[in-house]
Formats: C-alpha cells, sequence, structure tokens
C-alpha cells in the first residue's frame, strides 16, 4: 500500500485542484489531504471564501481523496509524514523545493500547476460580479 500526501486551502475547489489530486492519487494506492485550517490560513495571510468545514466536505467527495486531516501549522510536515507512513509527497510546482528537507523520509514531487484558474481568481471575479451587482 503506497500512501501519498499532499496540502493545501482548496477553496472554491476548481479543475486545477482536482487535476493536482488526480495525478497526486495517480502516484500510489491511497492518497490523503491536509487541508489548512482557518486559523493557519490567517496565519499565512491567506484568505479563503469557504470555512473549514465547508472545504472538508467538498475536499471528502472528490473521488482521488482518501482521507482528510487537518493542517494547522508550518511544523507538522515530517510527523504527519511518519504518523500516517507517507511514500510519496506531492506539491504543486509553485512549491518547487520548499519540501526538499523531507528527501530523507519519502519521495518529494512537484507537480506542474494547471493554467489560468486558481481560488484567488474566483474569489476575484465573484467580487467584480457583487461590485457590479450592487
Ligand atoms: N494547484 C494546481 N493548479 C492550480 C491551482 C492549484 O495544481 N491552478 C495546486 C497547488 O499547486 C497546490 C494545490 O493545488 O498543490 C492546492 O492549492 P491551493 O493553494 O489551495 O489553491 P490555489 O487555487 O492556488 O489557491 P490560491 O489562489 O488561494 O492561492
Amino acid at each position: 500500500m503506497k500512501t501519498v500526501l499532499t496540502y493545501g486551502t482548496f477553496d472554491v475547489l476548481h479543475a486545477g485542484h482536482v487535476r493536482l489530486l488526480a495525478r497526486a492519487k495517480a502516484l500510489g494506492d491511497r492518497l490523503i489531504v491536509g487541508l489548512s485550517t482557518d486559523a493557519f490560513n490567517a496565519l499565512k495571510h491567506k484568505s479563503s471564501l469557504l470555512d473549514f468545514d465547508n472545504r472538508r466536505i467538498v475536499l471528502e467527495s472528490v473521488r482521488y481523496v482518501d482521507l482528510v486531516f487537518a493542517e494547522g501549522n508550518w511544523d507538522q510536515k515530517l510527523e504527519d509524514v511518519r504518523q500516517y507512513g507517507v511514500d510519496v509527497f506531492v506539491m504543486g510546482d509553485d512549491w518547487e523545493g520548499k519540501f526538499d528537507f523531507l528527501k530523507p523520509e519519502c519521495e518529494v514531487v512537484y507537480l506542474p500547476r494547471t493554467e489560468r484558474i486558481s481560488s484567488t481568481l474566483i474569489r476575484q471575479e465573484l467580487h467584480q460580479l457583487e461590485a457590479r451587482e450592487g
């Protein structure tokens, strides 16, 4: 049983997320996802439209995802890798090189991001729509 791990906020889930999750799952048998808590997002100055429970429910419904757990701080990754018996650690290539410190524990893979889509873009478009509608 090969376990794959990835992390993210996964706000307003979009095709870029799903493509990342599909490719991550294809690298093993089980995909587990560390989902940023609202407090951790605030710490990172990252905004999200949906709160943790909403994001978790949507993420859990994705066919490639086997387990979702909370990511509450920057320093838990090594412990998570050990606790969940992770074989492959996957992130989008916007994080290229940032998690190479995990290489003694597991394989570390950076996958190309899908172009022209992001949660930030969707949030911006929603805000513009809201502004236009007054
Ligand atoms: N991702 C991707 N392609 C995209 C957007 C995200 O492959 N177009 C990947 C990221 O590289 C990351 C995972 O999906 O590994 C979760 O990304 P997240 O930061 O939650 O999504 P973004 O859409 O990038 O969010 P934001 O715009 O709020 O930064």
